[in-house]
Formats: C-alpha cells, sequence, structure tokens
C-alpha cells in the first residue's frame, strides 16, 4: 500500500487544485493500492491529525476550480524544535502523525514559509515532496510557480480597466499589485496593461523622478497617467533608513499607494486616484498556463514518489520539470534583478522606473 499525505500551505493561489489532481491522477495511473490522506488547512491538519481519507474521485472536476479543496492557513506557529509555552512541541506532533498514519510520504503545496517547514520535516526524516505555489513567483530554485500567471492576467484586467477612465478624467491613477516583497507580478502586469509608471520594491524609487515623468506626460498631451506599484516598493529616502525606522515611515500611510498619492498630491495639481486590486488577484479560476504548469508539476511529484526521490521540489527551468533539493530552496527568495533585460527593454518602450 502507498500511503501518500498531502496538504496545501500559506496564502492560496490559483490551481493548487490542478496541481493536486496531477499528483493523483499521475499516481493513480501507475498504482491502484494508494491510500491519499488529505490535511485540513495546511501543516495545522498534520500537527493536529485533522485529515481526510481522499479517493481518485475527490479529485475530479477540479482543475479549474480556484482556491485549495484542503483549506489552507498561514503557518500557524514559529518554526522550534522544543515544546512552546503550552508544552505543545509541533514539529513532534507533525512527525506522530506522520507516523501513525504510516504515510510514505507527504505532498506539501507551498511558498516560502511552506518550504521552510517542510525542508524542516525532511531533517526530521519525514519523505517530502514539495509543489511551488505562490502568486508572487518569488521561490527560489523554480523560474515559474503555479498562480503567478493568473495573478498577473488579473492585474492587467485591472489596470486596463483604468486606462479608459483615467483617460477620460485624465488623472494619475496608482493601481497597488500584490507581491509580497519581491516586484514580479506588478513588473509583468504593468507592461501588459502599458502602465506609463512601474515601481519595484527592488528598485527603489525617487519621488521627483515619478513627478517629472508625470509632467513630461502632461507637457506632451496626455494628461493621464498610470502607476502600477508593488505594495512592497519603497522609495530612496525610506530604503536609506535603519529597518525599524523603515517600518515607522511605511506605518503612517495604509499602503503604498497611499504614501505615492500624497506625495504626488503635494507636488501636483493633478487629481489622484488609487485602485487595490488585493486579494481578488488570488482568486477564481487559474489561466490555462497555470492549468498546465501545475498539472505537470503534479504529475513530476508522483513521479518522484513512485521512485522514492524525496527531499525535493518539482520546479520549472527553461521549460523543463526538474528535481531541486529542498534544503536550496528553503529560506531563499527569488527577487527581481534590477539589471535584467526585461527592465531595460521595459525601458525602451518609454517606462519610468522612478529612478
Ligand atoms: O504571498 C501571496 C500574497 O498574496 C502576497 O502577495 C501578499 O502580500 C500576501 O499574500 C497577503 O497575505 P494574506 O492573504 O495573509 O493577507
Amino acid at each position: 500500500m502507498l500511503r501518500v499525505g498531502i496538504l496545501t500551505s500559506g496564502g492560496d493561489c490559483q490551481a493548487l487544485n490542478a496541481a493536486m489532481r496531477g499528483v493523483v491522477k499521475a499516481i493513480y495511473t501507475k498504482r491502484d493500492d494508494v491510500e491519499i490522506y488529505g490535511f485540513q488547512d495546511g501543516y495545522k491538519g498534520l500537527m493536529y491529525g485533522d485529515f481526510k481519507v481522499l479517493e481518485s474521485r475527490d479529485f475530479s472536476g477540479i482543475l479549474t476550480l480556484g482556491g485549495t479543496i484542503l483549506g489552507t492557513s498561514r503557518q500557524p506557529f514559529k518554526l522550534m524544535r522544543k515544546p512552546d509555552e503550552n508544552g505543545l512541541d509541533k514539529v513532534e506532533e507533525m512527525k506522530q502523525t506522520y507516523h501513525k498514519l504510516h504515510l510514505n510520504c507527504l505532498v506539501v503545496l507551498g511558498g516560502n514559509g511552506s518550504h521552510k517547514t517542510a525542508n524542516l520535516l525532511r531533517e526530521e526524516g519525514l519523505n517530502v515532496v514539495t509543489l511551488p505555489k505562490t502568486i508572487d513567483n518569488d521561490l527560489w530554485g523554480t523560474d515559474m510557480t503555479f498562480g503567478f500567471q493568473s495573478a498577473v492576467d488579473i492585474a492587467t484586467d485591472t489596470i486596463d480597466r483604468i486606462h479608459t477612465t483615467a483617460t477620460s478624467h485624465g488623472r494619475v491613477f496608482i493601481i497597488e499589485v500584490m507581491g509580497h516583497k519581491v516586484g514580479h507580478v506588478t513588473l509583468h502586469a504593468g507592461i501588459a496593461g502599458g502602465a506609463d509608471i512601474i515601481l519595484l520594491p527592488e528598485i527603489p524609487y525617487d519621488i521627483d523622478v515619478v513627478v517629472r515623468a508625470i509632467n513630461r506626460r502632461n507637457k506632451s498631451g496626455k494628461k493621464f497617467t498610470i502607476i502600477a506599484v508593488a505594495e512592497g516598493a519603497i522609495s530612496k529616502e525610506v530604503a536609506e533608513l535603519p529597518k525599524k525606522a523603515q517600518k515607522e515611515a511605511r506605518a503612517k500611510y495604509p499602503s503604498v499607494a497611499y504614501e505615492i498619492a500624497d506625495k504626488i498630491s503635494e507636488r501636483t495639481d493633478q487629481e489622484v486616484r488609487i485602485t487595490v486590486p488585493g486579494h481578488t488577484q488570488r482568486g477564481g479560476s487559474p489561466c490555462p498556463y497555470d492549468r498546465v504548469l501545475a498539472t505537470r508539476l503534479g504529475a513530476a511529484a508522483a513521479e518522484m514518489i513512485l521512485e522514492e526521490d524525496y527531499g525535493k521540489m518539482a520546479a520549472v527551468r527553461n521549460n523543463e520539470i526538474i528535481r531541486v533539493p529542498l534544503e536550496e530552496v528553503a529560506g531563499k527568495l527569488k527577487y527581481l534583478d534590477p539589471d535584467s533585460s526585461i527592465i531595460r527593454e521595459a525601458e525602451l518602450t518609454g517606462i519610468s522606473f522612478g529612478i
């Protein structure tokens, strides 16, 4: 009997269900002596022994379904190898559930935090296989995470819709895009949506340069400006402060879009509006690209399980699916390279990065 545990962890994204379906379908094509244990709400389910025994049919009809049929949660605890203040040793609890169910392996669909935990469980002797999910595309070791392209589609659609109203009113619009500490979603949606200015965490902006770009557009007769800003974007001034002072400076505004709107309003006569698509970027059905990627990664994870090649993440590099050791993935963020050619190409088309 092959006993496989599976869980989805961290913020949800599109194609989680498609990826799980890929894993399960590919296992069942080779084996029929399989038991699948779906842990509820991420690592919490593993910790508290909260699971459902799932059958192959539970994974049918979910290719296009957003969210996750298992539920998810943010890391519910600080990673510790010793008991917490209530005497609960969370890592030990997870190990016990795994052993009690006689699992052959655990499949984790997660982003950065979830990969740290997956690697810890590997170090503790569990057989773990992972899949890279997150709209942020900030997971080291893979060119692409599933969820990313779907989020780019949604953020692009927001920018597209803002264009017509911005043009009609001759306003400056700031669209704040998700991405945590990195700017991948903003950069791609910004280019795809024809933003005039793109502000990213990896390239601290100078507000005076942003204002000059707006004024230049006005002088040329284009009365509106579209700014795509990553939620983690930071001004040059603030980036130069120590971390604590940075936090205090950011806390003065509900989010970075408001800070930029304030500063533009102080320096120009233009009307400024803010749009924050927020969690819509993680919602709904996965785009075809993500369905394909998630299915491929899921099938690759199944192959790893059948070959008993554990402790690795199924990843994509140069459109080939590869296996990356978890110790190489855990704890590393994949930032945008400010010197990458995509930035230069965007600049060539007249996009300002506020520098
Ligand atoms: O990691 C995905 C992400 O959507 C980030 O882009 C964003 O910063 C964060 O999650 C939001 O987290 P939550 O859903 O917990 O508010």
